[in-house]
């Protein structure tokens, strides 16, 4: 069985990116994170939002070398013969089944990463937090059951904080 690792830069003030989506106010260092990330993973999870940023601004060329999949309600991919597939026919079953042999990356995706919250599929998720308030935009994790995550690694870098949390089962007596 594989886990499921995610990355997420967050505002002070709780947003993944600004009203227009734009991620203009995560530093280039953070922002070059999960390429190194994906080093270790053995595919990536996108939900489509996050891939329609990723394909605009870096035309997926940064991501080519292991198989993308995209959670959408459609299938709009103009790269059928490309490493990218979607996921459209009951999307977080087939995620489920790709877990039990993959190592999966998600990198942003806060409504897909709020539905893997609530199936208990994610497994660890890494905040990293900006020192900005970007005032209005795209929120963080939507609603869920309520569950318990143990702080793993803790460590700031160019005043960004880093913080990794492994899901548990249980809360701590
Ligand atoms: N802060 C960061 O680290 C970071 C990193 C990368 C990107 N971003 C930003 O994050 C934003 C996107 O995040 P987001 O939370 O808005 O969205 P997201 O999770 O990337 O994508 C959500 C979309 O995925 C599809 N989807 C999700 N679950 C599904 C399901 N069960 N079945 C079918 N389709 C499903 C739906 O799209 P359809 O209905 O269209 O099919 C849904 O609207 C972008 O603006 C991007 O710039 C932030």
């Amino acid at each position: 069985m594989g886990q499921i690792k995610s990355f997420i830069a967050l505002s002070l003030d709780g947003f993944i990116a600004s009203v227009d989506g734009e991620l203009d106010w995560i530093p280039q260092s953070v922002r070059a994170i999960p390429k190194s990330l994906f080093e270790n993973a053995s595919c990536l999870l996108l939900g489509a939002n996050t891939y329609n940023y990723l394909f605009e601004h870096l035309d997926g060329q940064v991501y080519k070398t292991k198989p993308i999949y995209v959670v959408s309600h459609s299938d709009y991919n103009i790269l059928p013969n490309s490493n990218i597939s979607f996921l459209t026919e009951k999307p977080l079953d087939a995620i489920r089944r790709l877990k039990q042999h993959h190592e999966i990356l998600v990198i942003g995706s806060a409504k897909l990463l709020t539905e893997l919250i609530q199936l208990e599929l994610l497994d660890e998720i890494t905040i990293c937090h900006i020192p900005v308030f970007v005032g209005k935009g795209i929120g963080f994790i939507g609603e869920t059951f309520g569950s318990y995550w143990q702080l793993v690694k803790c460590q700031s870098n160019k005043g960004a904080i880093f913080a990794t949390y492994n899901y548990k089962k249980k809360q701590d007596d």
